[in-house]
């Protein structure tokens, strides 16, 4: 096949260009787990096992890292979601909020059945709460959130 030398050259910047984008597009993101700088005091192991099953992936920094989370592309999209929780409710790090304002806004979100949310249900079903573990969850967490410091 004969090639003409500006065309070896342009595939020779096209391949460049394509193992750079390459490399930023399919670089998994980091998935990391902060220290944790706050200890809460559980009011029962009962209220800490729903908050782990429902909500601890995204609001501590104990996440539970999935396989698929480390596959390129996917890795962006659930660590900015980690990311992006985290930033709004984070119980691994102290916060100025009152515990009864967390409390409330934690009751918000799950009587909403916005939290949590719908895309990670699909992947995590045991993490789909009951109305009866809904409402344990709820009270736990005010008892829970009043008696850590
Ligand atoms: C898959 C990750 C994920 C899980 C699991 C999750 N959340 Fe969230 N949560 C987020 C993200 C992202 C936001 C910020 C964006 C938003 O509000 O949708 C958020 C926001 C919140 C907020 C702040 C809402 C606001 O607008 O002030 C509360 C409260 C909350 N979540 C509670 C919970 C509770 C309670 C659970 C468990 C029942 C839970 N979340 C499970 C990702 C998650």
């Amino acid at each position: 096949m004969f090639m003409s030398n500006t065309t070896r050259i342009l595939l020779f910047i096209a391949a460049i260009i394509a193992i750079l984008a390459s490399t930023v597009v399919f670089a998994p993101s980091v998935q990391a787990n902060p220290p944790v700088q706050r200890q809460l005091n559980w009011d029962s192991p009962q209220t800490q096992a729903l908050w782990d099953r429902a909500c601890g992936d995204c609001h501590t920094n104990t996440t539970r890292w999935p396989w698929y989370s480390k596959l390129p592309v996917v890795s962006k999209i659930i660590v900015d979601h980690v990311v992006e929780g985290r930033k709004e409710l984070n119980l691994s790090v102290a916060t100025r909020k009152s515990a009864s304002n967390i409390a409330n806004e934690i009751e918000k979100q799950i009587k909403k059945n916005e939290m949590p949310p719908n895309n990670y249900l699909w992947l995590h079903p045991e993490a789909k709460l009951t109305d009866v573990e809904k409402q344990a969850l709820i009270d736990g967490m005010k008892m829970t959130l009043q008696k850590s410091p």
